[in-house]
């Protein structure tokens, strides 16, 4: 059913007016059809009670014969109007056709129709008594009219009503499409908008002052994607543009160093440092592929197989070890903090890049000596990992980016260690909790510093029931 709004509201208005008129035209007719019985039975009561005085006063035969003339100039032969009288006695007889009128019907009130040879419509009749006087029997006056002049304003009264009627459901389907043209223009104009939108033209919005009421929440909301569009559009250039700059400083230690190298005769132990130094920037970039790698399939929408039900600690504490070392030579301890009971249903490789992701960063930017803290957490749908270190508060302007791939608070600074962060461990660990149905969280009070990720508790229990 794709049919236009605009066809269907002409045929809606089209059916409309029909019901209307139709209506009107039923109701109109009935009104100017007891009209005109009305005026017939009224025509007739007039004439057939002048009649019936005047023969109220004929007694004799002579003057019986001025009640005859009168009748007949009242009712020529060519009129309407028909009189006629019945009568035991032959000399106060009228009218033509008296046999026929045995087949007059009559009600109480003496109203009646007769049919005439020769006519193919009754006529209408009203009959009263009169008493007998002096010579005259008592006599029956029956007055007759034709109906066909009232059939005929009946008739072309109906064909005038049928002819305005259709001609003015004619004129509202025009009218009705006009309106739906003009009344739709506004989506018109709306679509053609929408469809010069180009990537380059992204920043563009349908404009919303100046449409009615019904369109603009339907604005609002395709505006509102626009804006989402934009946001990820922006997010892409900026991530293009963030992974040519990542690269190129690897890559321009890695030209600079061996042209460097290759710029006069060397030992071989000199090549072996120069090697060395490459490899460690061919490694980096290594670890920036493979990390955008792993993005590129969370993006994807790939999600964790391999479930494990796995106690969380335990497997904390395995990762911990991992850094056993560097923890040892800045004087730092974990704890673990919480229900070391919790479990939940983990792919436990990602789980580990994850914790192990938030574990260096803490490390990274604590002092040595400091205390670090992984807090474990059960709320309603998801199991919390936090990993809290002390350290600069981080503004509120920078947690809701930390998050965001290559997205450094401060790319200058640094704390422990040599490593210099290419700002997409928290995307990966971001990337890690939406693979299991979590999300991510990152605090900043009291001079801690806690970042975490959760794990969806749902697939816990799905899996418990299989
Ligand atoms: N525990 C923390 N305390 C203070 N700032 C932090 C902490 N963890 C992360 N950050 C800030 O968040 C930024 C992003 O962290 P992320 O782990 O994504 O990148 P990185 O550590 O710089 O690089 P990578 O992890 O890819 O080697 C960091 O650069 C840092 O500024
Ligand atoms: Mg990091």
């Amino acid at each position: 059913m794709n049919r236009s709004i605009g066809a269907r509201l002409v045929t809606m208005f089209a059916a409309a007016a029909l019901v209307t008129f139709a209506l009107i035209g039923t109701a109109l007719y009935t009104v100017l059809d007891r009209e005109l019985t009305r005026h017939q039975d009224d025509e007739l009561h007039i004439g057939l009670k002048n009649m019936a005085y005047s023969i109220q006063h004929v007694g004799t035969v002579e003057r019986w014969s001025r009640v005859k003339a009168r009748m007949d100039t009242l009712a020529p032969q060519e009129g309407n109007l028909r009189f006629w009288v019945l009568s035991d006695d032959p000399r106060f007889l009228y009218g033509t056709g008296l046999a026929d009128m045995q087949r007059m019907t009559q009600d109480a009130d003496g109203r009646g129709a007769i049919m005439l040879p020769g006519q193919s419509y009754a006529m209408r009749t009203q009959s009263t008594y009169i008493e007998p006087l002096d010579d005259r029997p008592g006599v029956r006056l029956i007055i007759g009219s034709d109906s066909t002049p009232y059939r005929h304003t009946r008739q072309a009264f109906f064909t005038a009503l049928l002819g305005l009627s259709l001609f003015a459901v004619l004129a509202v389907a025009l009218l009705g499409y006009w309106i739906a043209r003009v009344g739709l223009k506004p989506l018109e104009q709306l679509s053609d908008k929408a469809q010069a939108l180009r990537p380059k033209t992204l920043s563009q919005r349908l404009p919303e002052a100046a449409l009615p009421i019904e369109l603009q929440a339907l604005t609002q909301a395709f505006n509102g994607a626009l804006a989402r569009l934009e946001e990820a559009y922006a997010q892409l250039e900026a991530f293009n543009a963030d992974v040519a700059h990542e690269l190129r400083t690897p890559l321009a230690n890695l030209i600079g160093g061996t042209q460097v190298a290759l710029s006069r005769p060397r030992s071989a132990p000199e090549f072996q440092e120069v090697l060395a130094s490459n490899l460690e920037d061919l490694e980096r970039l290594r670890s920036i592929v493979n990390d955008m790698l792993f993005l590129a399939r969370a993006d994807r929408g790939e999600v964790a197989t391999g479930l494990v039900h796995t106690p969380i600690a335990a497997e904390v504490s395995k990762t911990i070890e991992f850094f056993e070392f560097v923890l040892d030579e800045s004087g730092m301890q974990v704890h673990i903090d919480g229900d070391q009971g919790i479990e939940a249903q983990l792919e436990t490789s990602l789980f580990r890049r994850a914790m192990s992701n938030l574990l260096q960063n803490a490390i990274e930017h604590s002092a040595p000596g400091a205390q670090l803290t992984v807090g474990l957490r059960e709320d309603a749908d998801a199991t919390w990992i936090t990993v809290s270190n002390p350290g600069e508060p981080i503004a509120r302007a920078h947690q809701q980016h930390l998050f965001d791939r290559f997205y450094r608070v401060d790319a200058a600074r640094h704390g422990l260690g040599q490593h210099h962060g290419h700002g997409l461990g928290l995307a990966i660990v971001k990337a890690v909790a939406g693979m299991h149905g979590g999300q991510v969280m990152a605090t900043s009070a009291g001079g801690i510093n806690t970042i975490g990720f959760s794990v969806a508790r749902s697939a816990v229990t799905t899996a418990d029931a299989a």
